[in-house]
């Protein structure tokens, strides 16, 4: 049989890592794939930079178009991520009749619905597996191994740069830019960090998880968005002293009320597994009704760990091509015409437990008013620690309190804050974040 010819838009850390990774394990790939895939045409912005991956065989280009109207190509490979063009050269590929795989997650979150479309009308697939937690297999292992099950919630570190940001804040204190320069010279970070530290790379990847978990539409402007940024040393140690782990999760889950989607910076309890999930690191658990709780690890970013998600969507595609395009896996898990959508949860309406920092005035019954205020609105206090100068100004008469709430309607707490703030007790800042016991 033919070599399966593939065509790369983009020759950056992923392209390069899926050059190095099909040469080098050509043989095996073959043998799995039943055909011997090469890349014989990349494009990329400049041809006299160098690369790192061997360049043998493989024809330079500076117009992406050329790759996608290339009879030769059979799968076009987009790298190059970004929403206009790469969607613009993709829809191109699709009406030219050419399987498509792509780690673009900005771009399958918000535009996969129309991209999985014309891929349908036209009888190609669109593979996405390296758009999520990069060499983890979530996405197989969602859409495919847990097809029988309910899925419940699932709940994931699933940007690798505000996990090393937070691994390093715990560990060692360091400053949050340092940290950031670290990621972005190591390849992991975004072209544009903001997505990486604002939550956004994670609510795409998100989006598309819940999309194939609960066979809903792909929606990322349902998606409630917070970063890392207000999380501090001092606020890690404070949960570490509870028994806790500070980490950006993206959770979905499905209630009686609809569809909870959410990424934010979370305490969770540290016998967790994902609790130890450290560095660059990436770990979803899903939660099936059939079965169970299941955890699922590994580096979420990176030239070969994402190549390896590449080469395994390009290797799938290659052995679908021959099926009936009506048979295949759908892309999003659900059939197309069985996808529908379920009720966004409002904040306001999610039920969590929230660690609360407060700087107080060090006045006799002012924690007392705190309390009270908690019980008025039926929040259940977990644990609670004061410190005493916590702020380390020698004339501070201020006293921090922690504390940690059971479970809670997000709206009712918002509001016992707000009377708590208007109280005149609190002196300095109140910081809250989400506690998930993820039980
Ligand atoms: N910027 C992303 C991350 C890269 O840090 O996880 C992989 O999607």
């Amino acid at each position: 049989m033919d070599a399966i010819k593939v065509g790369l838009i983009g020759l950056g850390t992923v392209g390069a890592g899926t050059v190095t990774v099909l040469e080098r394990n050509a043989n095996e790939i073959a043998r799995r794939a039943g055909r011997e895939i090469k890349v014989v045409q990349a494009a990329v912005k400049d041809i006299t930079k160098p690369r790192d991956c061997a360049l043998d065989e493989l024809e330079l280009v500076e117009d992406p178009f050329l790759v996608v109207n290339n009879p030769e190509v059979d799968v076009v490979v987009e790298l190059i991520g970004g929403e206009t063009l790469a969607k613009e050269l993709i829809l191109q590929a699709i009406a030219n009749g050419k399987q498509v795989v792509t780690a673009n997650k900005a771009l399958i979150a918000l535009h996969g619905n129309d991209i999985f479309a014309a891929a349908q009308e036209q009888g190609v697939m669109v593979a996405f597996e390296a758009a999520v937690a990069g060499g983890i297999s979530i996405i197989k292992a969602i859409r495919e191994g847990m097809a029988g099950n309910r899925i419940e919630w699932l709940a994931g570190i699933i940007n690798g740069t505000s996990n090393y940001i937070l691994t390093e804040l715990e560990q060692t204190g360091v400053d949050f830019a340092g940290v950031l320069k670290d990621a972005q010279d190591l390849g992991y970070a975004e072209a544009d960090p903001t997505f990486d530290i604002e939550g956004i790379d994670a609510a795409h990847k998100l989006t598309i998880l819940a999309s194939i978990a609960y066979g809903v539409p792909l929606q990322f402007e349902a998606v409630f968005t917070e970063g890392i940024t207000k999380v501090t040393h001092q606020d890690v140690l404070y949960a570490q002293e509870l028994g806790y782990r500070v980490k950006h999760l993206g959770i979905a889950r499905r209630t009686d009320a609809g569809l909870e989607l959410r990424v934010h910076p979370t305490l969770i309890p540290r016998s967790r597994l994902i609790a130890n999930v450290n560095g660059v690191m990436n770990a979803v658990v899903v939660r099936g009704d059939a079965v169970g709780s299941t955890l699922h690890y590994g580096a979420g970013a990176g030239a070969e760990p994402t190549a390896s998600a590449v080469v395994a969507d390009v290797v799938d595609v290659v052995r679908a091509m021959t099926a009936d395009p009506n048979n295949r896996v759908p892309h999003l898990a659900f059939q197309p015409g069985a996808l529908a959508n379920l009720p966004a949860v409002a904040m306001d309406e999610v039920q969590t437990a929230f660690y609360l920092r407060l700087e107080l005035a060090d006045k006799t019954g002012v924690m007392a008013q705190v309390t009270d205020i908690l019980a008025a609105a039926n929040i259940n206090i977990n644990a609670l620690l004061q410190k005493a100068d916590a702020t380390q100004s020698e004339q501070s008469d201020t006293a921090t309190a922690i504390i940690l709430t059971e479970p809670t309607r997000e709206g009712d707490f918002n509001a016992a804050l707000a009377q708590i703030q208007a109280s005149g007790s609190l002196v300095g800042e109140a910081v809250t974040f989400r506690v998930e016991s993820l039980a």
